[in-house]
């Protein structure tokens, strides 16, 4: 029996090795073996390799995924956070997505905008789409709360920025 899964394993390794190299899209860290296991149990794991979030973001997901089942120990949590927070966090590329460049409007908080919202996903996706200027609140808050590296008063001129400059329908304009 032994000997029939070690065969059945090289054959994978050596008839395989993109599909076996595939098979664990985690990079080597502490916790990777962990969460291989713990958080592909209802999905894979392109959910989390494509998805780009600072430490309280990751915190927020993993006790989201608890709740919900996943099994990893209370005293697991942070280090799981933090293998999350490094391998899939600001600045780090997403596979196959190239951010096509930009040229923001010019106006205060434009280079805000370029500093602060284009490290986990491209300028270009904060720009594609005009939007009512609530959406644009509600937006950078929620990416404040998973990891924008802006306080208060940027993100406020990151808003007003945005509104102004990227504003949606003109009837909605004061
Ligand atoms: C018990 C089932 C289950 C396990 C185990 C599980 N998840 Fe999830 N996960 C879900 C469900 C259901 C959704 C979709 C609903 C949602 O987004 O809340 C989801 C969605 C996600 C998303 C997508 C969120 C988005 O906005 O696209 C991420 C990222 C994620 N899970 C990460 C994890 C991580 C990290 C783990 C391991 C700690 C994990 N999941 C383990 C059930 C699970
Ligand atoms: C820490 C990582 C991170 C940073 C930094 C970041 N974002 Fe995001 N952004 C995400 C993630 C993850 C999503 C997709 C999930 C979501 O929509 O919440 C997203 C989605 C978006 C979307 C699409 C939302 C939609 O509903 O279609 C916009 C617009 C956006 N971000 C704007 C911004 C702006 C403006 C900033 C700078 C203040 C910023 N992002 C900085 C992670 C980030």
């Amino acid at each position: 029996m032994r000997r029939f899964i070690l065969a059945a394993a090289s054959v994978l390794l050596l008839g395989f090795p993109s599909e076996a190299q595939q098979s664990n899209p985690f990079p080597a860290g502490e916790s990777r073996d962990l969460i291989a296991v713990a958080c592909t149990q209802c999905h894979r794991a392109g959910p989390i390799t494509q998805l780009r979030m600072g430490e309280a973001g990751w915190r927020r997901q993993v006790y989201n995924m608890v709740l919900r089942g996943a099994q990893i120990g209370p005293d697991e949590i942070e280090d799981v956070v933090k293998y999350l927070a490094t391998n899939f966090g600001p600045g780090v590329p997403v596979p196959g997505v190239t951010p096509a460049p930009v040229k923001l409007r010019d106006g205060a908080g434009a280079d805000l905008v370029a500093g602060a919202c284009g490290t986990c996903h491209g300028v270009d996706r904060v720009v594609a789409v005009a939007r009512p200027g609530g959406q644009w609140e509600a937006i950078v808050h929620r990416m404040v709360a998973i990891g924008a590296p802006v306080d208060a008063g940027q993100a406020g001129q990151i808003i007003s920025y945005l509104q102004k400059n990227y504003g949606a329908a003109p009837s909605k304009a004061p």
